[in-house]
């Protein structure tokens, strides 16, 4: 009888260690990396729901963060801008007005 408790204890927690490997690797994966990115260089000086909340093509986007990228140079890379670029045309206002 205690066998088998311990044995369906085991069983249950690696039950739950598989169940959690997708939400503990989401959380720390690179799923959301553009987001991340996004997140931790665009609301450094300022809400990041204000390029959230506008409407803007590539070339507006592109223009918008060339000149976040000359208020502290170096803080953003030339590799970021392009991903912050493509995260905001699928994330902003854009997104929503098919530009
Ligand atoms: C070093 C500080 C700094 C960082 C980092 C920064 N911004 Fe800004 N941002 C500013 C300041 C200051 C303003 C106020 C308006 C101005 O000076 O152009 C501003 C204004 C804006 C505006 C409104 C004005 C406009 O030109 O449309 C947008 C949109 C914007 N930032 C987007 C971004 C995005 C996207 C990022 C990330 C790539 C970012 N910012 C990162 C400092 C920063």
């Amino acid at each position: 009888m205690e066998e088998d408790t311990k044995r369906i204890s085991i069983v249950v927690m690696i039950a739950a260690a598989v169940a959690m490997f997708p939400i503990l690797t989401r959380a720390g994966g690179s799923s959301d990396a553009p987001g991340r990115l996004f997140h931790s260089k665009c609301s450094a000086c300022h809400s990041d729901q204000i390029p959230l909340n506008m409407e803007k093509d590539r070339r507006g986007w592109e223009e918008t963060v060339k000149l976040m990228q000359q208020k502290r140079p170096g803080f953003i890379s030339e590799r970021d801008a392009k991903i912050i670029v493509n995260y905001l045309l699928a994330h902003s206002q854009s997104a929503f007005k098919g530009k």
